[in-house]
């Protein structure tokens, strides 16, 4: 599956909200904030400030010439976190692995870190297939399923 980056832009954001807000990606995703999840004025408003913050890298994934999703990595304690949701009809095709692949060819910082809920045995994948490696595990409390939820924590190193 071929997929391109390119700049998320104010243009993207009813979109990605739209994308953003289904039930079963917020279940998987799990520590998600539910009020971005359905209220788009908050949703626009945390985006800006993403979108003005320098340290975030934010890119609309574009496949068969439409978006389907984003990617992108920011900066949490000091470590560099990737993150990627696809819009729910177009899981299943690679997109989200040659997403991620794409960004690794974009962002050279090493190391990169990535978390999943447990269970999210799809973005689970889409790490491990980009050589993300699990080094240890948190639990904490998951405001989309409104329940304590146990995360594994992934990283990547350098090549070589
Ligand atoms: C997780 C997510 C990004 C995966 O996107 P995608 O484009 O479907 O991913 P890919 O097709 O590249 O790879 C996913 C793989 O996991 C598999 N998979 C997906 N859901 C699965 C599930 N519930 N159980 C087992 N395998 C699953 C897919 O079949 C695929 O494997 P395959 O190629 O062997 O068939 C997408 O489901 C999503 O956006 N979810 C909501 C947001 C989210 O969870 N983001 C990550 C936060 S950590």
């Amino acid at each position: 599956m071929t997929v391109e980056l390119r700049a998320v832009t104010e243009a993207d954001l009813p979109f990605l909200f739209e994308v953003q807000s289904g039930r079963e990606g917020q279940w998987m995703a799990a520590f998600t904030d539910p009020r971005t999840a359905s209220d788009l004025d908050a949703y626009l408003l945390k985006w800006r400030r993403l979108l003005a913050d320098d340290t975030v890298v934010a890119r609309a994934v574009v496949a068969g010439g439409e978006i389907v999703g984003s990617v992108g990595c920011f900066e949490m304690d000091g470590e560099t976190e990737v993150t990627y949701w696809i819009r729910e009809d177009r899981w299943g095709r690679g997109l989200a692995t040659a997403a991620l692949s794409a960004l690794l060819t974009e962002v050279t910082t090493r190391p990169l870190y990535g978390r999943a809920a447990a269970d999210n045995a799809g973005s689970v994948k889409v790490l491990e297939r980009n050589g993300f490696v699990a080094v240890g595990e948190d639990e904490g409390y998951a405001e989309a399923r409104g329940a304590v939820t146990r995360e594994l924590v992934f990283r990547l190193e350098a090549a070589g």
